[in-house]
């Protein structure tokens, strides 16, 4: 007979925080979210940390270039995902590493040739209204002028003309030469009050643009997460059969941290994936992996396979169907509530931290605290990340609103991909994640800013400047299903559910 342990697996929506003292000092301004990634002793303190405790999930549909620069900027982290030839995969590191802030590679660019028309329809495409004109239209070729929307007017010039007669030529520009600091060039368009300062190398050709409106834009992102040579902070993932070339490759693409990519972490692929990456990269890397819902898995990860840190969570991702379809898993709140547990127990037996990571099934914003609050040091996320503006798909419009695909890594559609095939060969037989579609909720900056300010808001209610403290000093209770319906909006009429009965 199987074990039955004395348990309940609970939910984030199972618990509410209790307000501690708010001394004077507990002012959002005052609160920091930065958070460890890699594990550290107690004698040396936190190494690499996360300027916020975010991180985006190793999927198709959700880590893309666009989405990890994104990210990084607002000071988390993404991993770009594994199920992709490796080369494609270092590709996509080495993009954002190569990343300049501020140093744009012009994506909208036309010959001399093209008619106001080509301009007018590149616009609609790329959604960009700075269009460069170079001698062949290629990127990086001869620039010879440049066209934005102030140069005509879509609907009442005639849009047969030749771009010719409405670019700004090359004389009358205001240039830069490559090696230009982001600083020079930012002063340059501030001097000439420009919008746009084109890069040029000194045979001519374009190399990038640089905004007015990114410098505002570099100004509002204050945490930032970049490694020492000020090249933005990204992570990719690992699965533990081809690991040994994936791997290389990805270190030498320039990847920050690595994380073994698996629903099931619990086992020793993954400590033998990690002792021979550790042999090979020595303490170069950051290495995570997981997931584990349980303390002895936590414990074998620690101890056996020294990861950095762990994720937790299995079968509770928003396209997950791991439990319907195996039966197996935990609650987030009790998986994340005793991993936790392990970790600071062995934290004081060892001396060691690792920190953890609360992955999958978050919901919403209040989810996010609640997994941080319960014990988590950052948390990933998969459908938070596919409904933003910078995730890799393209947006949907169905019955007048706004969406985006978004599908899991164990779907087939993601199917030729190894995640779920550990230990067996042959073709997958059934699924564990589903092919959706989610709600567009804008660009991520402005998402992620509600989500830490919400965060940052809950920590002073419970009296606490910094994760460790509200990790330490947070009362939290149980709820029953009746104080759920209490802490809803129900017992007046919302206009917006009065107006849709209406309709
Ligand atoms: P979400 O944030 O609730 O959308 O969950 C994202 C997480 O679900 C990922 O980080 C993975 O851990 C997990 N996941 C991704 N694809 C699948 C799948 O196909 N089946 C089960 N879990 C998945």
């Amino acid at each position: 007979m199987a074990i039955i342990i004395d348990d309940i697996s609970r939910t984030f929506r199972e618990f509410l925080i209790l307000p501690g003292l708010t001394r004077k000092e507990h002012i959002p301004g005052n609160t920091s979210v930065r958070t460890p990634i890699q594990r550290y002793s107690r004698e040396k303190g936190p190494g690499i940390c996360l300027n916020v405790p975010f991180t985006s999930a190793a999927m198709q549909a959700v880590s893309g270039t666009e989405l990890a620069i994104a990210l990084s900027r607002k000071g988390g982290c993404s991993f770009i995902y594994c199920s992709q030839p490796i080369e494609e995969q270092a590709a996509m590191v080495r993009k954002v590493k190569e990343h300049k802030a501020g140093f744009v590679d012009s994506d909208s660019n036309l010959p001399v040739s093209a008619t106001l028309q080509d301009a007018v329809d590149l616009r609609r495409r790329t959604g960009h209204s700075t269009i460069a004109i170079t001698a062949d239209g290629g990127r990086h070729s001869k620039l010879v002028g440049i066209l934005t929307s102030k140069d005509f007017w879509e609907f009442k010039d005639d849009l047969s003309q030749p771009i010719k007669n409405y670019f700004t030529p090359l004389e009358k520009l205001v240039l830069a030469e490559e090696g230009i600091s982001l600083q020079e060039a930012t002063d340059k368009l501030w001097k000439h009050k420009k919008e746009c300062l084109p890069i040029i190398d000194k045979d001519g050709r374009l190399r990038s643009l640089v905004f007015r409106r990114d410098y505002f834009d570099h100004k509002s992102n204050p945490d930032e997460l970049t490694d020492d040579k000020k090249r933005l902070f990204v992570g990719a993932a690992l699965n533990t059969f081809d690991y040994k070339t994936r791997a290389r490759a990805l270190v030498d693409a320039g990847a920050d941290v690595l994380c073994f990519d698996s629903s099931d972490g619990y086992s020793e692929w993954q400590t033998e994936a990690a002792r021979y990456l550790r042999q090979e990269f020595g303490e170069k890397i950051i290495l995570g992996g997981g997931n584990v819902v349980t303390r002895e898995g936590f414990r074998y990860l620690a101890q056996e396979a020294k990861l950095d840190f762990i994720k937790v969570g299995i079968g509770g991702g928003s396209i997950c169907i791991t439990r319907e379809q195996k039966g197996i898993g935990r609650g987030q709140a009790s998986a994340v509530l005793e991993v936790a547990d392990e970790r600071d127990k062995y934290f004081k037996e060892t001396g060691i931290y690792v920190p953890i990571c609360s992955d999958g099934g978050l919901n919403n914003d209040t989810e996010i605290i609640l997994a941080m609050v319960l014990g988590a040091d950052f948390v990933m996320m998969g459908k938070y990340f596919a409904q933003t503006h910078e995730s890799p798909t393209p947006k949907i419009t169905y019955k007048s609103r706004v969406y985006k695909p978004y599908w899991g890594e164990g779907s087939n559609r993601a199917r030729n991909w190894a995640r779920y095939k550990e230990g067996e060969s042959g073709p997958m037989l059934f699924e564990e994640g589903v092919d959706a579609y989610v709600p567009y909720s804008g660009h991520l900056s402005d998402k992620v800013d509600i989500s830490i300010a919400k965060l940052k808001a809950t920590m002073c209610n419970s009296g606490a400047n910094n994760l460790k403290e509200f990790h330490q000093n947070t009362r939290v209770t149980r709820v029953s299903e009746l104080t759920i319906v209490e802490g809803g909006a129900s017992t007046v009429e919302q206009l917006d559910r009065i107006y849709t009965e209406r309709e």
